[in-house]
């Protein structure tokens, strides 16, 4: 089995130069399906989740490679299949957004349903109403969902929740459909402008991004196009909390500070010295951190892919923290494996309650995404060797984390035990 041995206690310091975001890759990705010329994406970060999406490409008749220097070339020319393949949908859930470009390119869709997660249910309601609201007809049975989508056209989508995947999936649905879509209460996230950035310069018609308004006209069709998908906040947010409670000093260039604006204000908060421009991010630590209050939102709010994390730094600041989970219904897996680590952490269905102080190494396994990282970030600021297993999770959304780590001062291996 592969582990992260860490040995705590070094300073986490440095330049790092952020690459592409997993959450605007995959959008990206899907979205390419809906033009039959070549699409070429530069930046992109090599990922278990990324390598999985290009699977699924390949199974609907897409030629895909993926260059070593981060270059992703599709050619959908060819593609033919509208069938979600089963086992590919379940690795990656959020795959589900596949199904608006299917039906785009091809009028019908067959998909399974996704199924829950380590982090929730991950229900797909919200994209099933969305699709309903643009005349696709849609049969669910013994677990697959069968879209025909022979009169898909514009319409008004109003969604519940912003969902981040339901947003994504009716823009892309709505992009060759005959007729206007306006999508209201629209998730806001950077990747979703991405995304319209993206399909924008493939000829689409959307506009309003990043508000909770987005209105696609639809057009014939879309030609190739290159793009370099935005910095990954998530991993700019991972890494500036780690040099917060490591007492470290770290330059990320290519972050946006303006998609991390929730996250640079609570380490702020925390007594961390912050310094922006446009594309670059620094933080210099203070020796002890301040307790801090989280209450995860829907973007601009503070990120719930940055809660594991940020519970991370609480278990070593000054004092008593409370960080509610609001997003997913159970997103707090990791504080068990933190109090194998002397964390003191106490949870009541969505709220955790943190009291600061030492943390000791100990063997702790990785539940999902974002807490197998913060069990990385904790053994970093702990006494002593600690052991992580389950690196698959950590691998999804981190490419080579130790060697990230270990080039701003990390005493961490990944071996075999
Ligand atoms: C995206 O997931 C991200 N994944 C997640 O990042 C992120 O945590 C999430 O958005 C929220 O920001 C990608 O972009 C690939 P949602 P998504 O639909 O689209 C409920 C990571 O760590 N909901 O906004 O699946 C849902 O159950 C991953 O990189 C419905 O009820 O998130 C959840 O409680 C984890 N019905 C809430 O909305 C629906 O039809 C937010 O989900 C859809 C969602």
């Amino acid at each position: 089995m592969e582990v992260l041995r860490i040995e705590g206690g070094n300073r986490i310091s440095g330049v790092f130069s952020v690459g592409g975001a997993k959450n605007a890759v995959l959008p990206i990705l899907a979205a390419a399906i809906l033009t039959d010329e070549d699409v070429v994406l530069t930046g992109c970060p090599k990922l278990l989740d990324v390598n999985n999406m290009l699977k699924i490409m390949e199974t609907l008749g897409c030629r895909c490679a993926f260059g070593g220097d981060g270059t992703i070339r599709i050619q959908s020319g060819n593609a033919n299949g509208w069938e979600m393949p089963d086992e590919l949908s379940k690795a990656l859930r959020s795959s589900i957004f596949m199904m608006g470009p299917i039906l785009g390119r091809f009028h019908k869709a067959t998909v399974t349903y996704p199924g829950g997660c380590e982090i929730g249910q991950r229900p797909i309601d919200l994209h099933l109403k969305g699709l309903r609201a643009l005349g696709v007809e849609i049969e669910e049975t013994h677990g697959m969902i069968y879209c025909n989508g022979e009169n898909l056209r514009g319409g008004p989508v109003h969604f519940d929740f912003p969902s981040v995947g339901a947003t994504e999936n009716i823009m892309m649905a709505a992009v060759l459909a005959k007729g206007e879509t306006v999508i209201t209460n629209a998730a806001r996230e950077p990747e979703i402008v991405d995304l319209q950035r993206f399909i924008n310069l493939m000829g689409g018609d959307v506009s309003g991004a990043g508000t909770d308004e987005i209105r696609v006209r639809g057009v014939s069709k879309l030609h190739g196009a290159a793009y370099r998908p935005l910095p990954d906040r998530i991993v700019a947010g991972t890494l500036l909390v780690t040099a917060a409670m490591t007492r470290g000093e770290i330059e990320l260039i290519g972050a946006v500070p303006g998609d991390l604006g929730a996250v640079l204000d609570k380490l702020r908060q925390a007594g961390c010295e912050i310094g922006a421009s446009e594309a670059a991010i620094r933080l210099k630590a203070p020796e002890k951190l301040a307790a801090i209050e989280v209450s995860t939102q829907p973007y601009p709010g503070f990120p719930t892919d940055m809660q594991a994390q940020i519970m991370a730094m609480a278990c070593t600041a000054k004092g008593t923290s409370v960080i509610v989970e609001n997003v997913f219904e159970n997103r707090l897996s990791h504080a068990a494996q933190l109090r194998r680590m002397g964390a003191e952490i106490i949870v009541n269905n969505r709220t955790a309650v943190i009291r600061g102080g030492r943390l000791t190494g100990a063997r702790v396994s990785a539940r999902d995404l974002r807490g197998g990282a913060a069990l990385v970030m904790a053994a970093l600021a702990a006494e002593g060797v600690t052991v992580v297993d389950n690196l698959s999770q950590i691998d999804r959304g981190y490419e080579a984390f130790e060697n990230t780590l270990k080039s701003l001062g990390a005493n961490i291996v990944r071996e075999e035990i």
